[in-house]
């Protein structure tokens, strides 16, 4: 009888393989007879890594030489230029983040030209922005990343979860990066992650709060922890579920530039508590004119402090890991009014526009602009409500002035604004 072979043959290199463990043979189909044995898949594993050391190198030599160029546009100064065009008020901010988008192009050109004996790594500053509603955190975030050249990605961290938790787990900011740097490892390693509505995640036992124990917000604190400092970050594709053997991506986190906002609601009260604690007559409390008066929001909010936070129910290590401290102002009647017609994507400025397409000239009287400022302010949002309380004015106008070409004008009163009076329309023909 004709004695069993026990080898098997690799169907790349021919060798006949004794198989004493998978190992031998990691890749075998008994249907087909395919195998690959473990020297094959070996190199092949080689050369797929150094396939990726080479494509790495290009990208990095690729990212480095446009990093010159960019850094002479981005300097801090232009940067605020940039974003005075849009943002009403609010310099001390747009101060903060030009120097720390400006500082993180320069720790990426100090790590790309690393010499030995120099100092080890310039760490990285990550930022917390704090301000009321509707005061221009998203905006600012969101023309930022417009005017920069490197990959930006935008997440809300209301929607993240503990792993294992119904939601999205925290590498999903990881993985936004990675997508807005059309999938450039070396492009997204380098890349700035915005954190929106991270005070959603402030554990609910904060001092602001009454509920004791709050295990899911903190357990997402403490996931993220690792991301800000620097780790490496594994996610699957988009589209691709979750499951052991799903191919992952890997993304080292250490030099990504972290941003966190939110409008930490209440946090002005904190800081008040523990300003009158420690008032000591030539302290704070001194400056207020009048024995009652409070303190106003504007002046609580710039003093804030890594202890404040803390007891809004940030971890203190979270907080270890975002030293620039970045706050905003609530906006005045003032600000509101330039915020109606002077950024480039103004309000008054977008209507005019869509008005003119029907031939029609669009005046808004200044009555009418301070009773939509003040309107605003009413409602608490800060900017945010400018646009709607304009909209709801024109809706009419928008409906019945298509109805004819001639040309026209448009005046909108305060009346208007405020008893819903028709606007006055006049024939300029
Ligand atoms: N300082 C500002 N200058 C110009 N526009 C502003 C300013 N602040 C707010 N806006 C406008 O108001 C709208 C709402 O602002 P934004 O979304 O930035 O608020 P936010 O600070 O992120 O508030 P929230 O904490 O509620 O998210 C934006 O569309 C923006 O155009
Ligand atoms: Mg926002």
């Amino acid at each position: 009888m004709k004695e069993k072979d026990p080898t098997i043959q690799c169907s790349f290199c021919k060798r006949r393989v004794v198989v004493h463990s998978q190992y031998d043979l990691p890749v075998y189909d008994p249907r087909s007879g395919f195998a690959l044995c473990a020297r094959c898949v070996t190199d092949i594993y080689k050369a797929i890594e150094a396939h990726q050391v080479e494509v790495n190198k290009e990208a990095d030599a690729e990212t480095m030489s446009n990093l010159d160029e960019e850094m002479s546009r981005i300097k801090p100064h232009l940067i605020k230029e940039y974003l005075d065009k849009y943002i009403i008020n609010q310099d001390q901010a747009k101060k903060i983040l030009s120097v720390a988008v400006y500082n993180h192009y320069k720790r990426m050109k100090y790590g790309f030209d690393h010499k030995e004996d120099e100092l080890d790594e310039i760490e990285k500053s990550n930022v917390i922005i704090l301000g009321p509603s509707g005061c221009g955190k998203t905006a600012l975030l969101s023309h930022l990343a417009k005017m920069l050249d490197i990959p930006f990605a935008v997440t809300d961290s209301s929607s993240l979860t503990e792993a294992g938790f119904v939601g999205s787990d925290v590498e999903v900011a990881v993985r936004n990066l990675y997508y807005a740097a059309d999938k450039n490892i070396t492009r997204c390693e380098h890349g700035i992650i915005y954190l929106d509505e991270f005070d959603k995640i402030a554990r609910k036992s904060g001092e602001n709060n009454t509920i004791t124990a709050d295990p899911g917000h903190e357990g997402v604190q403490q996931s993220l922890l690792k991301m800000l400092e620097g780790s490496e970050v594994e996610f699957t594709a988009r589209g691709q579920r979750k499951h052991p053997e799903a191919p992952t991506i890997k993304v080292n986190t250490k030099n990504i530039l972290f941003i966190v906002g939110g409008a930490f609601v209440g946090i002005e009260k904190i800081i008040a508590k523990r300003l009158k604690a420690t008032d000591t007559g030539i302290g704070f409390g001194a400056k207020i004119e009048g024995q009652n008066e409070k303190p106003k929001y504007n002046d609580l909010i710039h003093k804030t402090r890594p202890e404040d936070l803390m007891k809004f129910g940030i971890i203190p290590e979270i907080i270890g890991r975002l030293p620039v401290i970045c706050t905003l102002e609530d906006l005045d009647e003032n600000a509101l009014l330039r915020i109606l017609t002077e950024p480039r994507n103004a309000p008054v400025r977008q209507y005019k526009k869509l008005m003119e397409m029907d031939n029609v000239d669009l005046e808004f009287s200044d009555d009418a602009l301070h009773a939509v400022a003040q309107k605003a302010i009413e409602r608490k949002t800060g900017a945010r409500s400018l646009k709607g309380i304009i909209e709801d004015v024109m809706l009419d106008i928008m409906f019945d002035i298509p109805k004819s070409d001639k040309h026209r004008k448009v005046t909108i009163t305060a009346d208007c604004i405020n008893n819903h009076a028709t606007p006055i329309i006049e024939d300029l023909e």
